[in-house]
């Protein structure tokens, strides 16, 4: 992996990659060139160029499909997580009725909960969030919601085994849903261990507006589409009569750019990241960030990311005066609310490790954290 892929890196110390990864030139070549040379809509396709956005179009479906062990029949293109849990949500209400049980992991981030509380608000389910799936799940347990890895504080001595899940979640008949909008890009994710998947392609260092919802074919078999429109119907008149397969879930005009952009940069990850150099990083920033008295560490050595605080400092203040001399971290709940509210922590500042971290970012931050005079006083 070259560095000079990614030009910001040239001035910029980026330690926010949980949020959203830098986007290598490849991948923006990629989508300059699908601007420049073949801006087709997948809708009108009756040409050379047309043929040519087509086999993109399959060819990232492909890749995509790879990464988890899927096949392309079972992949969605969404505009991100989000998106693809609301659009699950909307998809499993017709098999949820009072008095069922939706499991949400207490570490959920926000966008793999609140579709879920809605669900069960519209239906008269039952929500249990909890620290502990395994023990939770039951035989009124309809859905369990949780993350592969989450995005704060996800110690890996306590980690789900996702295959021991996956059993107990299968054994009481439910279905398990994996928001894998992080463990795509740390960790190995796979269909045979989850029933849906959803992720992102800005945080597999491709653009924003993209993503996908990955729904196990048998499922996907009893599933209608919640979002209608161009593309998804042979004909109607007081009924519709949707097409066959993936694509009476794909209203509209597809985001051809974002597609081809997410399949390339999931491309440059698997040809350039082996997930390890990540951990390495972790624990290296947990260390010497340990060194200095004024810092305060939330997280755990082996987590993913490193949460931490500056004695009497507030979290959005210390990311402000960083962030104006272009190192970028995060400060905040981190959209896990549920989480932070209950561990009642009320903001953190969040290191996060992308294939292009090296050991100078870390020591440069730590660094300025030791030698500004302005956190002085916060010993
Ligand atoms: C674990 C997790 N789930 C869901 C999301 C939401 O992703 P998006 O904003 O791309 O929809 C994020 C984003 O930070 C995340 O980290």
């Amino acid at each position: 992996m070259n560095r000079k892929d990614f030009p910001l890196l040239k001035d910029t110390i980026f330690l926010d990659s949980a949020a959203g990864s830098l986007k290598p030139l490849p991948v923006l070549d990629e989508i300059m060139e699908y601007y420049k040379e073949y801006p087709i809509n997948t809708h009108s396709v009756d040409s050379l160029l047309g043929a040519k956005v087509m086999k993109k179009i399959i060819d990232a479906k492909k890749t995509v499909a790879n990464l988890v062990d899927a096949s392309s029949n079972e992949v969605i293109f969404t505009s991100g997580t989000t998106d693809s849990i609301n659009r699950a949500a909307l998809m499993f209400e017709a098999f949820i009725k009072k008095g069922d049980k939706i499991i949400l992991s207490a570490y959920n981030h926000s966008s793999n909960s609140l579709p879920w509380i809605l669900l069960a608000q519209r239906t008269g389910a039952e929500i249990v969030h909890s620290y502990n799936l395994i023990n939770d799940i039951d035989k009124k347990t309809k859905i369990v919601a949780y993350s592969q890895v989450n995005n704060t504080l996800n110690n890996l001595k306590n980690k789900i085994n996702p295959v021991e899940l996956y059993d107990k979640v299968k054994e009481n008949g439910a279905i398990l849903i994996n928001d894998a909008a992080q463990a795509v890009v740390t960790e190995n994710v796979s269909l045979n261990e989850s029933d849906v998947i959803a992720f992102s392609g800005t945080k597999t260092y491709g653009p924003t507006g993209i993503g996908v919802l990955i729904i196990k074919k048998e499922l996907l078999s009893l599933l209608k589409p919640v979002i209608v429109g161009g593309g998804t119907v042979i004909d109607y008149d007081k009924e519709i009569h949707f097409k066959d397969g993936i694509s009476k879930f794909e209203a509209g005009s597809l985001n051809v750019a974002g597609i081809i952009g997410m399949a390339a940069g999931i491309r440059y990850m698997k040809k350039y990241d082996n997930f390890e150099k990540k951990k390495i990083w972790a624990e290296y920033a947990h260390d010497q960030l340990s060194k200095l008295k004024k810092v305060e560490i939330i997280s755990q050595k082996g987590d993913y990311n490193v949460h931490f605080r500056i004695k009497n400092y507030e979290p959005q203040d210390v990311v402000s005066f960083l962030g104006h001399r272009n190192i970028i971290l995060r400060a905040g709940k981190h959209c896990a609310t549920y989480l932070f509210n209950n561990m009642k922590i009320i903001s953190s500042i969040r290191i996060s490790f992308g294939l292009y971290t090296n050991k100078e970012d870390i020591d440069k931050l730590v660094k300025l954290i030791e030698n500004t005079e302005v956190f002085i006083d916060a010993v």
